[in-house]
């Protein structure tokens, strides 16, 4: 233990689940940039970046969704960037899919003769491996799932920044999806709404002390 874990404890000790922050402050630009392109760095199943980040700065939107997005309600006035996080759809996910083709030919330039292989791998994986081919649900879910290390990653780089955050799934997605849609913001064929997230200054420190459970009682060592 030396100076270097103080200091990787210490930027997760700081981050909090933030209610209110400070008004007056806002997050940088540059900042603001660095946290989503934390984002986009992060590392996804087969590489196929199933996510897209909003950063919603109109003002009316917000409005909108305060009666939709309980989770947020307290953070709404306050904070100074809001990130809805969206995740694609079986449309896009499927094996044989415009998006998947896109991401191997044009994203991660996989030689012709590979693209087969690589493929019959991927379909294998969704129908017998994981199973995520029954319902549209399950292969959204897991695109989702993969959204949260993204999301993960951006409170981690926003903490190491000294900003602050607080992950949001309070809100009722139905109608924030048709909401979004509404606003021209959302296409619904190929993406539906996985999380938010709040940036900003934190107004005060947390009133209490986090809540864990001890360390040993998640962690168990198989010998
Ligand atoms: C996926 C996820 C969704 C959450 N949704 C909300 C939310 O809608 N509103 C809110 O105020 N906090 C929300 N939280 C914050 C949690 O309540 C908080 O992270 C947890 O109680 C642990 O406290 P800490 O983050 O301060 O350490 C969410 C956290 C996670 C990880």
């Amino acid at each position: 233990m030396g100076r270097k874990y103080d200091e990787i404890l210490g930027v997760h000790n700081f981050r909090f689940a933030c209610k209110e922050f400070d008004e007056n402050r806002k997050v940088s630009e540059d900042d603001i940039k660095l946290i989503l392109e934390v984002g986009r760095l992060s590392p996804s199943s087969f590489g196929f970046e199933p996510w897209k980040f909003l950063v919603v700065e109109n003002e009316y939107l917000k409005e909108k969704m305060f009666s939709v997005a309980w989770g947020v309600q307290r953070q709404m006035p306050s904070l100074s960037h809001l990130i809805i996080v969206l995740a694609r759809k079986k449309t896009d996910m499927i094996y044989n899919s415009k998006y998947i083709k896109y991401m191997m030919e044009e994203i991660q330039h996989i030689p012709k003769d590979m693209i087969n292989p690589r493929l019959d791998r991927y379909k294998n994986f969704l129908e017998e491996d994981f199973q995520l081919l029954d319902d549209e649900r399950s292969i959204f879910d897991w695109a989702c799932k993969q959204t949260y290390i993204a999301l993960g990653n951006m409170m981690t780089a926003a903490a190491e920044l000294g900003i602050d955050s607080c992950p949001i799934e309070g809100f009722h997605r139905e109608k924030l999806e048709a909401l979004l849609e509404k606003q021209e913001m959302l296409d619904r064929e190929h993406f539906g709404v996985s999380y938010m997230v709040a940036f900003g200054y934190r107004k005060e420190d947390p009133s209490r002390q986090k809540t864990r459970k001890p360390f040993n009682e998640v962690v168990e060592w198989i010998k």
